[in-house]
């Protein structure tokens, strides 16, 4: 660490940052910074982080336990919400109301309710998969990864999935927000408009004539509660339109490439597809496609032996959380048959990712598939990363050999 080496973290008084920007994001070897955070500053002030805002400094927090106490503790640890009225809910909101968007949502996302997607699901990803292996070789992230997604959310919110170009370029452009090139930033207001203005569509649409899905059932809320608003209905689906299909992309590139670049794990889930759930959940913790999610102090406070201040923002590094070894044995390693996998990967807390059950269905179904479909699928050249969730892949280039 460049600063305060071996000094013990309640010695940390001071407000100097610990480590500079990018300290663990541009690193070559990310997992080996927080190790190094974890054992020697675990909450860590870190100079102007862009997650956080423009040279906004911002405390990371890398230990599992503290990780998990502080998304419990949404009194403390609150989400900052600077546009009022143009904010994205659940994500953007805090208690009580948060509590009013989860119980109206919470129905559209349980098991039983996702099992009516799954056979559209399965019968899309049949549809992207048999062209490849018909070909021999393909981009997967490109043919498969970037597709799907986005078609199973606009059908589960009743939309069109034909629609699904338009919205992933759309929240593909939200990536160049910041970006000094004024190219990218015209690319990132196209991208909001179009977002911003399919959510109106799609909410008006509803009122005019409302049917069994979320966002008419946010509708009929608005009539009991009035902190449930129209306006604040399309913030809601607003973030559904990215949160609901791009991490899903980043983890399915992730996920396929894993399998690809692993021959003995490949033969053993093809022999025994009962194990692909578990496969991914250790894929998920390993290659964690959301690093990181801030928060804002809401009260001054002490979090292993640090003083954050009201006002003071905080990351919560997830993807630390999921190696640290004090709550995973071997935890650098993949373990097929690792006990009680509580990973971060979706979040902790009451912020914990709402569209969980169907990410979840979705990986297992495409490398059910997958699997099914091949003899065998290997790396044809080398992957590319997505910039946005450096743990995603943008290109994946591979061989197939028919089953
Ligand atoms: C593998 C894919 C996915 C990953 C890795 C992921 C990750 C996450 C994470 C880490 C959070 C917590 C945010 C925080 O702590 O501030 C979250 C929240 C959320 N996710 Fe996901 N997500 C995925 C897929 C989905 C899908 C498919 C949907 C919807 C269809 C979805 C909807 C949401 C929503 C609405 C929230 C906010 C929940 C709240 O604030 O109460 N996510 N997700």
């Amino acid at each position: 660490m460049e600063a305060r080496q071996g000094q013990p973290p309640h010695a940390l008084k001071t407000r100097q940052p610990d480590v500079r920007s990018g300290f663990t994001t541009e690193a070559r070897n990310p997992a080996g910074r927080y190790a190094e955070l974890r054992a020697r500053c675990p909450v860590a002030l870190q100079q102007g982080s862009a997650g956080t805002g423009a040279n906004r400094s911002a405390w990371l927090v890398t230990r599992y336990d503290d990780i998990v106490s502080a998304a419990g503790d949404p009194q403390t640890f609150g989400q900052s919400v600077r546009f009022a009225e143009q904010r994205r809910p659940p994500l953007e909101s805090n208690p009580p109301e948060h509590h009013l968007w989860r119980q109206t949502l919470q129905p559209f996302f349980v098991t039983r309710a996702m099992a009516a997607i799954e056979p559209f699901t399965r019968s899309l990803a049949r549809g992207l998969i048999e062209p490849l292996v018909h070909d021999g070789a393909g981009d997967a992230a490109h043919a498969i990864a970037r597709p799907l997604p986005p078609q199973v959310l606009l059908r589960w919110m009743g939309q069109p999935p034909s629609d699904w170009e338009a919205v992933k370029q759309a929240s593909e452009a939200a990536y160049f927000q910041g970006s000094p090139d004024p190219q990218d930033r015209a690319r990132f207001a196209a991208g909001e408009e179009f977002l911003w203005d399919y959510a109106r569509k799609v909410v008006a649409a509803r009122q005019a004539s409302p049917g069994d899905d979320p966002v008419s059932a946010m509708l009929a809320a608005t009539a009991r509660h009035p902190e449930i608003t129209v306006r604040l209905i399309e913030g809601v689906v607003r973030l559904l339109l990215a949160a609901g299909h791009d991490s899903t992309t980043s983890a399915m590139g992730m996920c396929i490439e894993f399998v690809a670049a692993n021959a003995a794990l490949q033969t053993r889930l093809r022999a025994e597809p009962k194990l692909i759930p578990a496969a991914i959940e250790e894929m998920l913790r390993l290659r964690t496609p959301v690093l990181q999610m801030p928060r804002t102090v809401m009260a001054d406070t002490c979090l292993a032996g640090r003083d954050l201040a009201e006002g003071d923002a905080v990351l919560l590094v997830y993807a630390s959380g999921n190696l640290d070894e004090t709550m995973f044995e071997r935890a650098s390693e993949f373990d097929l048959h690792r006990k009680l996998n509580r990973h971060l990967s979706f979040g902790s807390g009451i912020h914990r990712c709402l569209g969980n059950v169907l990410a979840r269905q979705e990986l297992r179904v495409v490398l059910e598939e997958l699997l099914a479909a091949t003899a065998s699928f290997g790396p044809a050249a080398q992957a590319q990363h997505e910039f946005w969730h450096p743990n995603g892949i943008a290109r994946l280039p591979l061989d197939f050999r028919r089953a």
